[in-house]
């Protein structure tokens, strides 16, 4: 949702604080700010919208000093204005925070007679500090029974006048790093913030809170217990954020897709003995239903996974958005294997829905990209999709990885129920790892999508069709239309379009239909057919042999190069990234940035 980060040293924080913030900007953008302590004086400049405009103000009245806190923010209480920005003052007490305060009303009616003057759940939070301070608590204690006050999700960055070497900090529900340097010491909402100046970190965990100081922490749990943490040494260090010479970082993790898919591969495939090896073995002939619960793009992969796992492993699969699961109370069985895709592996839905089956004595696995988030350490398996860091906020190589972790796995699940024999097991190996050699010949037709995409540009409303295991891709394919070129796109299964969406299609509305050869090809091609008599102009997503077949029914055919059906909706999501990304360029919007979105949704 919101970024945040501090440091607390000696020597001056705001350049740093600014660089960091940038690597944060994608978990929320609306507005941006900074706080140091300056020879015992509290400084703040904020301002609303990108980090750029904070980073301006800043230029003009310039603020710094040896100890600071950040924040770039995705609006949840109160517009994204700049009085609604990060850090909020209250007395002695000034504050960042990333998640929600849901009984922010109930504590401040409790505090009568305090002056607020933000929208925001996150100002109370200043003021119980501050108030407890006055009553006369020390810093700590006044930290300590303020979040013991707390219902919501929260990850904290505070100091206070008076406490000029100190950083508080605290985490429920969001997720915060502190990191370790050299006579100072950092504090994140990600490793990717702190990516800069440390690859030490130590990841406070649920209920922890800490105090940092230039030399040193203490953490400390949730029943106020002195606890030690872990360090984890993070790999990748400053590269990791970097756009690697193209223009925008998803135009650069479309292009990784041949590398990442192929890591994930060599995590879940012994290609010598052409047998699925999962990074924790897991046995499918104990488990009589696989429950895949995600958000957003994560959730498409679990759609096509739940055809994948019915129709080669003949596993009963359950897809659901997470944000439904646990309110619905669904039937759950002992011998059910749940597993939550995630990119962030924070998603609040997702991690809900991994708690809710836990505690239910489901058994529990997170497929997340993220192996230090909160799912990762939670779940009973944990299982790296090895994507590397994704920063654009549309996701894209993070599917890519989802996809093809989830089919080692149904591969696994076919082989342990028999299902299929050795040799078709070999078989679906082989097509699975012919992928990344694919995604590399499918991005050679990216001058082509390129113009195709020119096309799209003008149309108000777009429509993509699929049937089987490319409806999700149809889904996914018109999500990233719309969320990073807002143009209106609708997904449907193409059999569906009858039922009523077609008395929206007229002359032109363009119609993207994901349909390589298969089974069911000539029932999409009809589909096609209805729309393209009432006016709409054909996106075709296939292989040669369906474009041989649709001959002259498509306006545009994106063309994907042979391969096994089973991989076939990897390979077809390449273009459909392609399309909306070259739309969105065209179109002149923030790419990486899409208004209103974050990268990781940790509110509900
Ligand atoms: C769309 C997109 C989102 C995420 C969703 C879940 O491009 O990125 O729909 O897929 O917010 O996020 P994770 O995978 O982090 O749980």
């Amino acid at each position: 949702m919101c970024g945040i980060i501090g440091i607390v040293g000696n020597a001056s924080v705001t350049d740093r604080l600014i660089q960091g913030l940038k690597r944060l900007e994608y978990r929320g953008y609306d507005s941006a700010g900074v706080a140091v302590i300056s020879d015992g004086n509290l400084l703040r400049e904020r301002a609303e919208g990108k980090i750029a405009a904070l980073e301006a103000k800043l230029g003009s009245n310039p603020i710094d000093g040896p100890v600071g806190i950040a924040h770039t923010r995705w609006a949840t209480h109160g517009v994204p204005n700049e009085t609604n920005a990060h850090p909020h003052f209250a007395g002695r007490v000034c504050i960042v925070h990333n998640g929600i305060i849901e009984n922010f009303l109930d504590l401040r009616q409790s505090l009568n007679g305090r002056n607020f003057r933000t929208e925001t759940d996150t100002e109370v939070v200043a003021h119980l500090v501050d108030e407890e301070m006055s009553n006369g608590a020390s810093a700590k204690e006044a930290f300590q029974s303020t979040l013991a006050k707390l219902k919501g999700a929260y990850a904290f960055g505070m100091v206070i006048d008076g406490e000029d070497d100190k950083l508080f900090a605290a985490r429920a529900g969001s997720p915060l790093a502190i990191g370790i340097g050299d006579g100072e010491m950092y504090l994140g909402s990600d490793a990717l913030a702190l990516a800069q100046l440390t690859s030490d970190l130590v990841y406070l965990e649920e209920g922890d809170w800490a105090i940092l100081t230039s030399d040193g922490y203490e953490i400390f749990d949730r029943h106020n217990n002195a606890v030690e943490r872990d360090v984890t040494v993070i790999v990748g260090g400053p590269a990791m954020a970097d756009k690697g010479g193209y223009a925008h970082y998803m135009l650069k993790e479309i292009h990784e897709q041949p590398e990442t898919v192929s890591r994930t591969l060599s995590n879940y495939i012994d290609e010598f003995r052409q047998t699925p090896s999962l990074p924790t073995d897991i046995d499918f002939a104990e488990i009589d239903r696989v429950i895949l619960v995600a958000c957003g793009t994560a959730s498409f992969a679990g759609e096509v996974a739940k055809y994948w796992f019915e129709q080669v492993a003949g596993l009963a699969a359950d897809v659901d958005i997470a944000s439904e699961f646990r309110y619905r109370k669904p039937v759950l069985s002992e011998n059910s294997l749940f597993i939550a895709v995630s990119q962030s592996g924070e998603t609040a839905d997702t991690l809900a829905a991994l708690r809710y089956c836990k505690s239910h004595g489901v058994k529990t696995a997170a497929l997340v990209n993220v192996m230090t988030s909160t799912m990762a350490r939670e779940a009973d398996i944990a299982l790296p999709t090895h994507a590397g860091p994704e920063i654009g906020v549309a996701s894209t190589k993070a599917f890519t990885s989802q996809l093809t972790a989830l089919a080692a796995l149904v591969i696994k699940a076919a082989s342990d129920r028999k299902t299929i024999d050795s040799e078709a097991v070999s078989d679906h190996i082989k097509a699975l790892m012919s992928v990344p050699g694919l995604i590399a010949q499918s991005l050679q037709d990216e001058p082509h999508i390129q113009e195709v995409a020119k096309t799209l540009t003008s149309a108000e409303h777009a429509f993509f069709l699929g049937r089987g295991q490319f409806v999700p891709i149809a889904f996914e394919g018109a999500l990233k239309l719309k969320e990073i070129s807002y143009i209106h796109a609708e997904s449907y299964a193409a059999g569906e379009l009858k039922h009523g969406p077609i008395a929206l299609i007229e002359d032109g509305t363009p119609v993207v239909v994901v349909a390589p050869m298969d089974e069911l090809f000539e029932k999409t091609l009809s589909n096609a057919q209805e729309v393209i008599s009432r006016g709409a102009e054909i996106y075709m997503v296939t292989d040669k042999a369906g474009q041989q077949h649709a001959a002259g029914a498509a306006r545009h055919i994106l063309q994907i190069p042979e391969c096994h059906n089973f991989v076939s909706p990897i390979l077809t999501t390449i273009p459909l990234q392609l399309l909306a990304y070259y739309t969105a360029v065209h179109l002149g919007t923030d790419v990486d940035q899409p208004r209103n979105l974050a990268k990781s949704v940790t509110v509900e």
